[in-house]
């Protein structure tokens, strides 16, 4: 449990995820707002597949989900991502982020979200960490322009136009890397 398994920002915990998460992303994947822009609500298969991977990516990598509470709360209210993710051939870093509804607009996506920057470049050393969104996710892409990410690209998945954000770290500039 060296690696921050669970860590906490100023107003928020993160907790690996787990097998016993199941309940909860059953929750957030029956969620048609939270689940607008990444994908629609899933069915119960599609989770199931979802946990099977997110498990084997910690198993592997030590990284990748976590489920994100207030701090001195249980209650889940969301979630974060930082984890593998091939693309165009090349190995990248990418972090997320999904909330409830009510919890929108308090600063808690930016905040996660600054953690995982720090995770991924004091402690993985990454020289750049990448997001995916759609182009209608214009919250999505704010908290990105909040958090230092600018535009790499524009993308096909599964036949779907998706935009690519970067941010570099600190001292980096896209030619260095
Ligand atoms: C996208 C999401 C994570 C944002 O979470 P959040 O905790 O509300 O984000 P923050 O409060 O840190 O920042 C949101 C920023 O976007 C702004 N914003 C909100 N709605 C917006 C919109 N429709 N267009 C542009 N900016 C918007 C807010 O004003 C805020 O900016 P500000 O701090 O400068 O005022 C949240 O809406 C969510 O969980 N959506 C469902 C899941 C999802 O789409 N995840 C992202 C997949 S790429």
């Amino acid at each position: 449990m060296a690696w921050p398994c669970t860590f906490d920002t100023e107003r928020l915990r993160a907790e690996y995820l787990r097998a016993e998460h199941l309940p909860e992303l059953r929750r957030m994947h029956a969620d048609p707002i939270v689940m607008r822009h990444l994908g629609g609500v899933f069915s119960e298969e599609k989770t199931q597949a979802y946990m099977a991977r997110g498990l084997a990516h910690w198993d592997a990598h030590r990284l990748g989900v976590w489920i994100v509470y207030e701090r001195g709360s249980d209650d889940p209210i969301g979630r974060a991502v930082l984890r593998h993710l091939h693309l165009d051939g090349y190995g990248e870093i990418e972090t997320g982020y999904a909330f409830y509804q009510p919890y929108w607009g308090r600063g808690f996506a930016t905040e996660i979200t600054r953690a995982c920057l720090t995770l991924g470049f004091e402690q993985l050393h990454c020289v750049s960490i990448v997001a995916v969104t759609t182009p209608e996710n214009t919250a999505s892409q704010h908290v990105l322009y909040k958090c230092g990410f600018t535009l790499d690209r524009h993308f096909e998945r599964d036949g779907e136009t998706l935009m690519l954000f970067r941010v570099m770290r600190p001292g980096y500039s896209a030619s260095s890397a």
